[in-house]
């Protein structure tokens, strides 16, 4: 009794140092969208990125210009407000950031090791995104704009968690996660549903050269994929988790890059609903000949899918076969293990 009365008091107090010793930088907010914070935001985390703390008070911060933040070491991020992008579709298009993979751009670029996001439920990312489903509709091509930008990119991300965030009406993708390892992304809640007009293009997540990753508690409203594995990801897994409206769970492209080699193994999935979306899990792949370029075209390239594990999928309305591959006869189902597949309601395919 008295041996566990210590052990507790010395975890308290060991608890209450490491919080207190972390140098803590706290955002001031502009209050305007006339004033850019996205300078101050980096300034936060040039001073407290490394071993420290940056926090975020619950008000809006006006983010006016791209922000690529790679040099976190140990840092705790606490999100209580609402980051807010600018709706300045001609600065985006100019000066987003290039994602590194199939021609994409980004607005903001967060990596490092040992960094904790928690947003406690209430840190929003608002892309502002109504603008964008607008002025997209307008343009001759529609899909992948060039320069429309990814919400954020997790690039060179290593040992973190991610947690308790809303996304709302994101640029294009919500999020794409590239040469990030051991990463976990909980209690995730986006919805890129339009207010004026239906949006595309909106990705939930997008994982590239990327391994052990886990996403758990998803809650995704959009209109295209709702998580999508690329391109050299391998140990990825996603459980407990509700998609709306989108197109379920991509695999791939696959061969969408010429000449290049791409694998997608170890994918787990289990506990996901499916509400109205077109597919539960789909397969993509481009054929043997080059079709144009990325992200639009393409063709040409060489890889495989293996090793799948879906258990536990349910889907109520769901628009067209629960299981798909574009590609009849390059991929078929089994690709690995496929149990527990309710689909109620899904059509005759
Ligand atoms: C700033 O906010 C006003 C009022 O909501 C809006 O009309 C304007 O387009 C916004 N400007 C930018 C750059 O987001
Ligand atoms: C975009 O870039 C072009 C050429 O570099 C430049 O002339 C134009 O002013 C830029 N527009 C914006 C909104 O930054
Ligand atoms: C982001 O910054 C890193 C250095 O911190 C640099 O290597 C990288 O090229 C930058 N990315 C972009 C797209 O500018
Ligand atoms: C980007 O697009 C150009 C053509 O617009 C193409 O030449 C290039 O290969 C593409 N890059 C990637 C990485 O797909
Ligand atoms: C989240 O926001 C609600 C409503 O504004 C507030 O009551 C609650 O305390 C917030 N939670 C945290 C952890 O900040
Ligand atoms: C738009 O699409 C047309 C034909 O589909 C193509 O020729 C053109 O290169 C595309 N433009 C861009 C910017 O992708
Ligand atoms: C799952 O995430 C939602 C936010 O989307 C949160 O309200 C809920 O508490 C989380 N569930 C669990 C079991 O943590
Ligand atoms: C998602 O956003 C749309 C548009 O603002 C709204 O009508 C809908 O209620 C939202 N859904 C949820 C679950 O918050
Ligand atoms: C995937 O990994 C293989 C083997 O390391 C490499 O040859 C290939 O270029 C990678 N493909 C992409 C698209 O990064």
């Amino acid at each position: 009794m008295l041996r566990q009365t210590v052990i507790t008091a010395l975890v308290v107090l060991q608890t209450a140092a490491s919080v207190q010793s972390r140098k803590t930088c706290t955002v001031v907010a502009g209050g305007s969208n006339e004033t850019d914070d996205a300078p101050a935001i980096i300034n936060a985390f040039k001073d407290c990125g490394h071993g420290g703390r940056v926090v975020f008070q619950p008000t809006t911060y006006y983010v006016n210009s791209v922000m690529n933040i790679t040099w976190l070491d140990d840092v705790k991020i606490d999100l209580y407000g609402k980051l807010l992008w600018s709706n300045d579709i001609p600065y985006w298009l100019n000066n987003s950031l290039d994602v590194g993979y199939q021609n994409q751009s980004t607005a903001f670029i967060l990596g490092g090791d040992k960094v904790h996001l928690n947003g406690h439920g209430n840190g929003t990312l608002d892309g502002n995104g109504d603008f964008w489903y607008a002025w997209i509709r307008q343009q001759p091509n529609t899909s992948n704009y060039p320069g429309r930008p990814h919400a954020i990119t997790f690039n060179g991300l290593r040992n973190s968690v991610v947690e308790g965030l809303n996304f709302l009406r994101s640029q294009m993708w919500t999020m794409s996660i590239i040469y990030s390892h051991y990463v976990e992304l909980n209690d995730i809640f986006i919805n890129n549903t339009g207010n004026t007009v239906s949006s595309s293009n909106t990705d939930g997540a997008d994982t590239i050269r990327s391994s052990h990753i886990k996403f758990d508690n998803w809650t995704v409203y959009n209109g295209d994929d709702s998580i999508s594995i690329k391109a050299n990801s391998t140990d990825i897994s996603i459980t407990n988790s509700k998609f709306f409206n989108g197109l379920g769970i991509a695999l791939g492209s696959i061969g969408q890059l010429n000449d290049q080699y791409e694998t997608i193994e170890r994918v787990r999935v289990d506990n996901v609903q499916f509400h109205n979306t077109l597919h539960a899990f789909y397969v993509k792949t481009w054929t043997d000949d080059q079709n144009g370029y990325p992200p639009n075209g393409g063709g040409g390239g060489l890889g495989y899918a293996a090793d799948l594990e879906l258990t536990n999928l349910e889907t109520t309305s769901i628009r067209g076969a629960a299981l798909a591959s574009e590609s009849p006869g390059v991929f078929q189902f089994p690709l690995g293990q496929v149990s527990d597949l309710i689909t109620p309601d899904a059509p005759e395919t």
